[in-house]
């Protein structure tokens, strides 16, 4: 289920032969482990690894590439150094893509950069909005249309405590049990969202599916603690990367993450047939975006 590789530096080069691995291994539904990978933050950034960042009851302190804009934290001083720190993981962890899955370079849509400085186990939270139950990632207010969702990720914690995450099974097996139980979205729902600003533009019946499908694997209380998962701890110092559109998972423990999400249009997959568009389409019979 992991897939490891060495380098130490995000600007590497990549052998050929570890990039087919690394984009057949992705597009598998593994997670490429590079558990000697660190992003540093600077001396003066660490004044930023605490849970007093992220402001009132959100998580997360997002920077958003395309605005230049932080969200997530009360606006103050520290803002500019906040989100240089946030743009230079974003410039990494683009670079490593870059080198690990070149014939996605072209396509890849920088979307947001998060830092999540809250620990695991004190993020307070819904059922739907408990990432510490398996699950896929399905955006509510991003359509993906069928793009793909690559996350990077790096533990940046500085007191040691490893990043725990819990891998499920496969996709379609998951999709397999959970689609039947999907209620379609009513008539003019896409459309009544997309106008109320709820959306990013329209959800397409893809989407509604996925979240759907997020959504029933975490209100399944027996599927939770019958299914099986491996455990797997990302300690400080290292980053990792999968397909959270595919890639079954559950952050269990840790504290200060970064990661970068990027959108892939389906086209600029080696193997189209293993994206989620394509296997719930083949699942379902019908056209889904
Ligand atoms: C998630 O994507 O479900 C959370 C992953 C994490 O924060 O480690
Ligand atoms: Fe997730």
């Amino acid at each position: 289920m992991l897939e490891t590789f060495d380098s130490q530096n995000w600007h590497d080069p990549f052998h050929a032969t570890d990039q087919s691995r690394a984009v057949a291994a992705l597009e598998a539904g593994k997670v490429l482990f590079l558990p000697r990978l660190a992003f540093r933050p600077l001396n003066s950034e660490t004044r930023f690894l605490s849970a007093d960042l992220a402001g009132g009851s959100r998580k997360n302190v997002s920077y958003d590439p395309v605005r230049g804009a932080l969200g997530g934290t009360k606006p103050g001083p520290d803002d500019a150094e906040i989100s240089a720190m946030m743009q230079r993981f974003g410039r990494d962890a683009r670079a490593l893509v870059t080198g690990l899955a070149p014939a996605y370079a072209p396509h890849l849509e920088q979307a947001r950069t998060s830092f999540r400085p809250v620990p695991v186990q004190g993020r307070a939270q819904s059922v739907r909005h408990d990432d510490r139950l398996l699950h896929i990632d399905a955006f509510p207010s991003r359509p993906m249309r069928g793009r793909r969702i690559l996350r990077v990720f790096s533990n940046i914690s500085p007191d040691g405590s490893a990043r725990e995450w819990r891998v499920g099974g496969h996709f379609i097996d998951y999709a397999t049990r959970f689609a039947p139980r999907v209620r379609p979205p009513l008539p003019g729902a896409a459309l009544a969202l997309a106008s109320l600003g709820l959306t990013k533009g329209r959800r397409s019946a893809y989407d509604s599916l996925m979240l759907g499908l997020h959504d029933a694997g975490k209100f399944d209380a027996n599927w939770q603690r019958d299914t099986s998962y491996e455990t797997v701890d990302f300690p400080p110092g290292s980053t990792w990367m999968c397909f959270t559109d595919i890639v079954l998972h559950a952050a269990m423990a840790g504290r200060c993450a970064l990661e970068q999400t990027f959108h892939i249009p389906v086209a600029a997959m080696a193997r189209p047939e293993l994206s989620p568009l394509r296997m719930l389409e083949n699942l379902t019979g019908k056209i889904l975006a």
